[in-house]
């Protein structure tokens, strides 16, 4: 499949956009400086919060915010489980009301797994794995990616 090259100076800070890849739903989300500080106190309640397991990580994503630029994240929008495409809860403690009580990020319909805002799975939860980092690159002015 040819790459997919996406204009991202109109995603604010807390918007989503979903673009397609190889038939794919890829994830833009555009985070939030409090989204942002989050991320490093849910280690703890997360199967792979490094993301050491192979495969779903590239390396230039193998930090804390599981991105090249850490208010950018993308990701492959689907669920590590058995494939569905998980739900997206953005706002700030979105997950509370919600099977398993959890932050927010995303919610898989399917089987109730959770990922948070990074993409990774709670622990205990049916999928196995972080959702996968697709490759992908900037355009050197920032406004652009350019994924696969
Ligand atoms: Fe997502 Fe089963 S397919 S939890």
């Amino acid at each position: 499949g040819a790459p997919v090259e996406v204009d991202i100076s109109g995603i604010a800070p807390g918007q989503m956009r979903t673009v397609e890849w190889r038939g794919k739903p890829v994830w833009i989300l555009h985070r939030t400086k409090e989204q942002l500080d989050a991320l490093p106190k849910l280690d703890s309640q997360l199967a792979d919060p490094d993301s050491d397991r192979p495969g779903y990580t590239p390396a230039y994503a193998k930090n804390e915010y599981r991105s090249r630029r850490p208010e950018i994240f993308i990701c492959i929008g689907i669920c590590t489980h058995l494939g569905c495409s998980p739900t997206p809860h953005l706002a700030a403690g979105a997950g509370a009301g919600l099977p398993g009580g959890w932050e927010g990020g995303f919610l898989c319909p399917c089987h109730g797994s959770t990922f948070d805002l990074a993409g990774r799975v709670y622990s205990n939860k049916p999928a196995p794995d972080n959702l996968e980092i697709p490759p992908y690159e900037f355009s050197a002015d920032g406004t652009m990616v350019t994924i696969g």
